[in-house]
């Protein structure tokens, strides 16, 4: 939530360095955008901030000067409005700030600020912050004063400040993520890597309590809690810079998309020893939970079919918000592993704090080296899906879906079928691509629906929840996925002349039953999209995945992924950046 970023160096274009890494971070958040840079002919900070997406907005009427901060906002304190937006700045203009988290002691802090003569112009809670600096930095220098006003606010946070005066910018945190771009003679902070890339692949994840001093020619690591001085040690990214750009496609949602045949293929060729090392650590486990959220929790719940039938192993399964109810079951020989792409989505960390505290280990899939999740768990395995742009996720949850089953065959010593199974599920999904107007014309059909059902048993009830919550993402109209068994138990009674019923009908145990699930909708005058290996007199339209065993559900769920694309275009909406969503949500 909120994309934050900041820049010192010996480029007077600190404003537009700063505004092209914000408008590469607009997926973390678009309510509203702003920046504040230093002239270089005086230390008055001189702010330029607009409500709504950035579009073709530029900086260039800002002044030359080698500091400068920058955000693209996610509201939670306070309505979408230029006042609201980020940077604020304290009453002299010689402070700014940008921030990412909730205060939430900030109306007790203003009360006291307020005592002390400060103006508030906003309703957030950043602002409150940005004058605390100021009181304190009155009798106190600017990084202590930041470190202490810090520890005076609660709640899960992270700041830049920026310090006019001193030309020197302040990075702190305990909850959302910030990262540290080391280059010559400049220095960089952005809240995700990627925003990094095109500037420097040299990195530092601050960790939760620890404060970054950062000028032009140095950066200083500070524990926040002591201001004990802190060595560390730059880690190098080997992302590729295109990973961050759209390349031919128009969105990147659809590059993520045809992405995935390749980062599928990869995962098969590699051989990982973590792979190996967590499939024993599931087998010598007394209880196993798989967590996450959004889509990584319905990946989570294919998990546990997965390992069922291919390793025969039970697993639980939790989406991480619901996580903390099941701590009772937990014991130092529990194992919890926790699915995201970003390892930095808020409730998927607490549950694994939780889970930790229970002295349960901690296995994580993710995408991200060096997030909050990857430092905090004790197995790793990285999905390698690169960076994913697009706020809803694609690539991430079939790279996810392939770790697993690769980990589900390796936990049944059978590596070798997975990897043959998973280069079927390419040639599936490379077909599906040459097939793609097939999935065009249904979105063309369904543009004006107000509902949308789909059905699935087994591995297709995840697959039927992943594609009604990308439907629901992009598109706006209601989608809901459920148990095609479940049907008759209730959502039946929806089910009118034309509805749209969509039913994955793939070429396992389910089959029947789940042809017995589309009859029943059809009864009702429902207009059955099958999506199967053959066709059935029963589908009013039909779309082939050829089949790949257990892991086509991930093709499956790339038709989902392709109809909620073609369904946001026909809709004439950014299948990018989804209203009141953000890439990653690291609040509560
Ligand atoms: C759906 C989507 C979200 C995320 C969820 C978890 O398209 O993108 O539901 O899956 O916010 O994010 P990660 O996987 O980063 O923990």
């Amino acid at each position: 939530m909120c994309g934050i970023f900041g820049y010192i160096g010996k480029k007077s274009t600190a404003a537009q360095i700063v505004f092209a890494g914000i408008k590469s971070l607009e997926y973390r958040g678009y309510d509203s955008w702003g920046v504040a840079v230093v002239p270089i002919t005086n230390s008055k900070v001189v702010v330029k901030k607009r409500i709504g997406k950035i579009g073709t907005a530029s900086v260039s009427d800002l002044p030359p000067g080698n500091i400068a901060i920058g955000h693209t906002r996610w509201a939670t304190h306070g309505g979408v409005t230029e006042m609201n937006a980020h940077p604020h700045t304290d009453c002299l203009q010689s402070i700014a700030l940008i921030h990412n988290g909730i205060i939430e002691n900030y109306a007790q802090l203003k009360k006291e600020l307020i005592k002390s003569n400060h103006k508030f112009i906003s309703e957030t809670d950043t602002e409150v912050a940005t004058h605390l600096i100021e009181e304190l930095s009155k009798t106190h220098e600017f990084a202590l004063s930041v470190r202490m006003s810090f520890k005076q606010m609660t709640g899960l946070n992270a700041f830049i400040a920026l310090n006019a005066h001193n030309q020197e910018l302040i990075a702190i945190r305990n909850g959302s993520p910030l990262v540290i771009g080391f280059g010559e003679q400049e220095n960089f902070i952005a809240s995700d890597a990627p925003a990094l890339l095109p500037l420097t692949h040299d990195v530092y994840f601050l960790k939760d309590d620890e404060m970054a001093v950062v000028t032009m020619s140095e950066v200083n690591i500070y524990d926040a809690a002591n201001g004990k001085f802190k060595k560390i040690q730059p880690q190098r990214l080997d992302w590729k810079k295109t990973d961050a750009s759209r390349g031919k496609f128009s969105y990147f949602m659809l590059k993520e998309i045809h992405e995935q045949p390749e980062i599928i293929n990869t995962l098969v060729n590699q051989s990982s020893i973590s792979t190996d090392q967590l499939a024993d650590r599931i087998k010598k486990s007394y209880g196993t939970y798989l967590v996450g959220c959004g889509s990584s929790a319905y990946v989570s719940l294919a998990g546990t079919y997965l390992f069922s039938k291919i390793a025969n192993k039970h697993i639980n399964w939790a989406p991480a918000s619901e996580f903390a109810y099941h701590l009772d079951f937990l014991t130092a020989k529990s194992l919890v592993i926790a699915l995201s792409q970003s390892g930095e989505t808020m409730d998927t960390l607490e549950a694994i704090k939780a889970a930790k505290n229970s002295g349960a280990q901690i296995g994580a899939l993710l995408n991200v080296l060096g997030s909050t999740l990857y430092r905090e768990s004790h197995y790793q395995l990285l999905i390698g899906a690169g960076i994913e742009k697009a706020v809803a996720s694609t690539k991430a949850v079939t790279a996810t879906l392939a770790q697993l089953v690769l980990l589900a065959y390796t936990l049944s010593d059978n590596k070798k079928i997975g990897q043959k199974i998973l280069i079927q599920s390419v040639t599936s999904i490379q077909k599906l691509f040459n097939n793609v107007n097939n999935i065009k014309n249904i979105a063309h059909q369904l543009k004006n629906a107000h509902h949308i059902y789909i059905i699935g048993r087994g591995l297709s009830y995840p697959t039927a929840l992943e594609t009604a919550l990308k439907i629901k993402e992009i598109s706006y109209i209601h989608a809901e996925g459920f148990a095609a068994g479940e049907l008759k138990h209730g959502v039946i009674a929806l089910i009118e002349k034309g509805t749209p019923c969509i039913a994955y009908v793939p070429n396992d145990e389910t089959y029947g039953a789940n042809l017995a699930g589309a009859m029943e909708m059809k009864a009702r005058g429902g207009n059955i999209i099958g999506i199967s290996h053959k066709s059935h007199e029963i589908f009013d339209e039909y779309l082939e995945v050829q089949d790949a065993e257990e892991a086509t559900i991930i093709p499956n769920i790339v038709v989902g992924q392709l109809l909620a694309y073609f369904l946001a275009l026909e809709k004439n909406l950014d299948p990018d950046m989804p209203r009141n969503l953000a890439k990653s949500v690291t609040v509560k």
